[in-house]
This record gives structure tokens, C-alpha cells and sequence, in this order.
């Protein structure tokens, strides 16, 4: 049995509207409404929802950076948000990130060498660390020689995202959230990360969460996938069941705006082609928060809201009163 790396459990994070500077919030934002989740030791778990549905709220809050309202984030079993100060800082250094565009995540004055050295600093790891940067660049591609003295502007996108996924190695991670790391980049390009990052992760034994609008990408890299809607996962399931079994409407519906690669190919699933706008995360709809845009949707949609249930299979789960 695979164990659980990190569990989330009824994760909420809502940020305060303020009308005015002394006015208390009236409204919240509810970016994270309740989100369940595992992540499986030496897996990728790949998440896709439209934008707004919380995703990067979602990387930030396991990152510690955002501060959740209510629930719980356990890595390793250990509860994150009630660990005191040595054991969050140790824990901080086993989950690194890769954002979307390295560009603005690196500081243009810094030489790509002191940006990889500078986790290390933090962490007061000062011992050979030219040794160590040289050894991670050439870990992700580059030239140790010639590189570590450039500065970000004198390499192209997808070297920076070999630059930012160096950083990130640098502390030997136990998890790497990537938020959209190859959403910026030339096709081309992405398929190379890509492929970087699945090389990086046999070697070294690493867990990804990855987050991608492009389902084409997390066909290509992911081992499960959840799909998030407004806050919520609606939907976990194997990734090679995903294009072809996946029951929550709403997942049907992101697949079906995929054009098939082949014409003459029947779709195996009924297209579903979503209605209107997402609603805003500030007015929540009541029930299931898919129901308005959904097919499917009766009464008890708009009253109840389904919980993430097994479907067909125990790799399956679907929060849905309408899937079978
Ligand atoms: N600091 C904040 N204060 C108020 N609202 C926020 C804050 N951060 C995010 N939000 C809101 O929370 C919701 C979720 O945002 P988030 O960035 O997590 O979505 P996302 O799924 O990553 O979207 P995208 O695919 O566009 O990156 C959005 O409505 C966003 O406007
Ligand atoms: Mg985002």
C-alpha cells in the first residue's frame, strides 16, 4: 500500500471583501470551500478547473503561504498548520514550488547561480554550495560552467523553468507543487520540462502536484487527476480513466471543449457544453456549486451538497447525485 505524503482535508481559505478601511468584511471570497485531497508518495497528482476555481489559492495554502480559514493539511501525518515554528521550517524545506512564469520569480539582477545558491543560504546550508549549484544545473540541463554566471534575461523561457526547477531542487524536496510551469512556454519547449520533470522524479523520488489548464498536459504527466469547480474537487480518478470515464459532469464538460485529435473518432462520453459564466466565489451558489451550469441539476442539487463518493471503481471517487 502507497502511502499518503500529504492529506487535505476539508481545507477552507476565504479572504475578507473590505468595503472600507474600518468596515468589518461583510463578504468573503471563498477561494477554498472545502477542498479534500491525497497526494501518494513518488506520484503526480494532476489538477485542472477552470480559472478562479482556486488552484494556485490551493499550491499557496500547502506552500504556507496563504493562511486557511478552517481544515487540515497533514505532511508526512503531521499536521502543518498546528506545528510549531522549528517543526514548520523544517517541513517548509520538503515542499518547494515552481511557478508559472520564471520570469517574474526570478530577481532579474541575481546570476542564476545565486539564485539556486540562495534556498541553500536560507537554510543556512553554506557549506560548498558552488559545489551543489553547479551540480544542480547540470541536473536540470545547463551548463555549469557557462551558465552559472548569466542572468535571467540571457536565457530563453524554457531554460529559466530549468533555472526555477533547479531552485527548487535545491533543499531535496520531498514534494514539488508546479503551478502551470509550462503554461508559458512554446509547445516545443513544454514537451522538454515536460519530460525534465518526469526524468527528476525517477531519480530523486519525488511527488508532484501539478496544476494545468492544458488537459493534454496532464494526460502527458499526471498518475491521478482532481478536478476542481469554485473551491471544491469534484472529481479524483486515475489519469488513464480520466478521458474516458470520467462521471462528474463537470469534468465531461472540460473534456468535451478538447477537440478531438481525430474527427472520425467517437467521442466514448456525451458532449457537454457548459451554460453561462462561473458563478462568483464571493455568492456561492446553495447546494452542489456546479448546479448551475449543469444538465443535470434537479431540486436537491440546489439544497444538498454531494460529497466526494466511490464510483465503479475505489480509484474513483465523484461528488455527484446524478452519476451512477
Ligand atoms: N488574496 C486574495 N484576496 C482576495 N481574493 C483572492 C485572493 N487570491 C485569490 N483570490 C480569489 O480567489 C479565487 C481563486 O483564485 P486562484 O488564483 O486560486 O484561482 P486559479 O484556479 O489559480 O485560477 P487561474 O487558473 O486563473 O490561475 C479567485 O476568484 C480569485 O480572484
Ligand atoms: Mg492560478
Amino acid at each position: 500500500m502507497v502511502s499518503d505524503l500529504l492529506e487535505i482535508n476539508d481545507l477552507r481559505v476565504h479572504f475578507p471583501v473590505k468595503k472600507g478601511l474600518f468596515q468589518r468584511p461583510k463578504q468573503y471570497v471563498k477561494a477554498l470551500n472545502g477542498v479534500d485531497l491525497n497526494v501518494r508518495q513518488g506520484e503526480t497528482l494532476g489538477i485542472v478547473g477552470e480559472s478562479g476555481c482556486g488552484k494556485s489559492t490551493l499550491a499557496r495554502s500547502i506552500m504556507g503561504l496563504e493562511e486557511p480559514t478552517s481544515g487540515e493539511i497533514l505532511f508526512n501525518g503531521k499536521d502543518y498548520m498546528n506545528a510549531d515554528a522549528k517543526d514548520i521550517h523544517h517541513m517548509r524545506r520538503d515542499v518547494q514550488m515552481i511557478f508559472q512564469d520564471p520570469y517574474t520569480s526570478l530577481n532579474p539582477r541575481m546570476k542564476a547561480g545565486e539564485s539556486i545558491a540562495a534556498p541553500l543560504k536560507a537554510y543556512k546550508e553554506t557549506d560548498r554550495v558552488e559545489k551543489r549549484v553547479r551540480e544542480l544545473l547540470e541536473l536540470v540541463g545547463l551548463d555549469p560552467d557557462t551558465d552559472y554566471h548569466k542572468l535571467p534575461h540571457e536565457f530563453s523561457g524554457g531554460q529559466r523553468q530549468r533555472i526555477g526547477i533547479a531552485r527548487a531542487l535545491a533543499l531535496e524536496p520531498k514534494l514539488i507543487i508546479c503551478d502551470e510551469p509550462v503554461s508559458a512556454l512554446d509547445v516545443s519547449v513544454q514537451a522538454q520540462v515536460l519530460n525534465l520533470l518526469q526524468d527528476l522524479q525517477k531519480k530523486l523520488g519525488l511527488t508532484y502536484v501539478f496544476i494545468a489548464h492544458d488537459l493534454s498536459v496532464i494526460n502527458h504527466i499526471a498518475d491521478r487527476v482532481a478536478v476542481m469547480y469554485l473551491g471544491k474537487v469534484m472529481e479524483k480518478v486515475d489519469a488513464g480513466s480520466f478521458q474516458s470515464q470520467a462521471l462528474h459532469p463537470y469534468s465531461r464538460a472540460l473534456l468535451s471543449a478538447v477537440p478531438v485529435p481525430d474527427p472520425s473518432e467517437e467521442r466514448r462520453l456525451d458532449r457537454i457544453v457548459l451554460n453561462g459564466e462561473l458563478p462568483s466565489p464571493a455568492d456561492l451558489p446553495s447546494g452542489c456549486v456546479f448546479h448551475t451550469r449543469c444538465p443535470l441539476a434537479t431540486e436537491r442539487c440546489r439544497t444538498e451538497v454531494p460529497v466526494l463518493e466511490e464510483k465503479h471503481n475505489p480509484n474513483q471517487k465523484v461528488a455527484c447525485f446524478h452519476t451512477g
